[in-house]
């Protein structure tokens, strides 16, 4: 299918602003991919016909990643951190949760994402300058809550002390096709845990591989999966609000990240693969992902 023009542009407007690195991806450029079992508990089964959801094991890849699409950053210059997972079902089907350790996004649709890119021009230690955030929050008021929570934010201290949300919603689809909205969380097992600002100053590069690594040779890193459910007012549609904190919640299954994976860097985790029993919401930003990760794709697997 043909790619949105809109996607080279937003690609091409990443790349002038962080510069192009020849077989990275475009954004979380440095990152590793891991290997694990997904256990679901088989609490799901009512509301999903989702296979890797029934009661059962299936095995998965996950890439943590450092958000900035430039990897000679240091690991403290990007707080957002990624947890891409991708579920490997039979006959090579996918299915794939993509979060990040914030609630939500910044903009809430590809347009103003990739205008907001022709604003912010230039980082300083890992910072947008405080006169481009202004004139964004000015034009882009939806922007400001996300904006608030990146300033804020301290990274966590660990890949495996992070909270990751998928950001958007999607929908669960029962046996009956009764259509019920949620988002995906992954809670860590270690407890959620943040980096404190003096700790970061003496950090390495690769401090966050190094300290997973070490704690794989320990024991697996585990994750619980919840899903929280969206009521009718919620939205569906809008990455940049979040749900109200009451919303049900239910653990559905627990991800044991076991090891390294081999020859897996270049797997490309589109956040709308999803399978029978799950079905992307409206989100534009959703959407408009699977076609810019494609063109990231094609750009770092051709050497460009
Ligand atoms: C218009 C909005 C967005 C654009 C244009 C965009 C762009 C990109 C691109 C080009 C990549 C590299 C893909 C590849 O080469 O495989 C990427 C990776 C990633 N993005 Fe986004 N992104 C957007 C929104 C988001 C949101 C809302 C999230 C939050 C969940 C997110 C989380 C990630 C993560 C975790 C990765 C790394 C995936 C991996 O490890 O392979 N992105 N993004």
């Amino acid at each position: 299918m043909e790619k949105q023009p809109l996607a080279e542009t937003a690609v091409n407007q990443i790349e002038k602003v962080f510069g192009k690195y020849p077989g990275y991806r475009r954004a979380h450029a440095r990152g590793d991919v891991y290997e694990g079992i997904f256990s679901a508990n088989g609490s799901a089964s009512d509301f999903t016909i989702a296979p890797h959801f029934q009661h059962g094991e299936v095995k998965a890849l996950v890439r943590f990643s450092h958000s900035s699409p430039d990897p000679t950053w240091t690991d403290i210059m990007s707080p957002v951190k990624g947890m891409a997972v991708q579920f490997r079902l039979p006959e090579g089907a996918v299915a794939n949760i993509v979060g990040v350790n914030s609630p939500i996004f910044m903009a809430k649709t590809p347009e103003v994402f990739t205008e907001m890119l022709t604003i912010i021009k230039s980082f300083k230690n890992g910072k947008p300058r405080v006169l481009d955030l202004a004139q964004l929050v000015a034009k882009y008021p939806e922007s400001r809550a996300a904006i608030d929570i990146l300033g804020k934010m301290h990274a966590p201290a660990s890949f495996a002390t992070g909270r990751y949300h998928a950001i958007h919603a999607f929908y669960f689809i029962d046996a009956q096709e009764n259509k019920r909205p949620i988002k995906y969380e992954w809670e860590p097992e270690a407890g959620v845990e943040t980096l404190s600002l003096t700790g970061a100053v003496s950090l390495s590069i690769e401090y966050y591989k190094a300290d997973l690594e070490d704690r794989l040779v320990r024991g697996p890193v585990a994750f619980q999966l919840n899903v929280v459910f969206g009521e009718e007012e919620d939205p569906t549609d809008d990455p940049t609000q979040e749900w109200p904190a009451e919303r049900k919640k239910l653990t559905i299954g627990r991800l044991m990240i076991t090891g390294k994976a081999e020859n897996a860097e270049s797997t490309i985790f589109d956040p709308t693969a999803v399978t029978e029993g799950i079905e992307c919401s409206e989100d534009r930003i959703l959407n408009f992902r699977k076609d810019a990760y494609s063109v990231s794709y094609d750009r770092r697997t051709n050497g460009m």
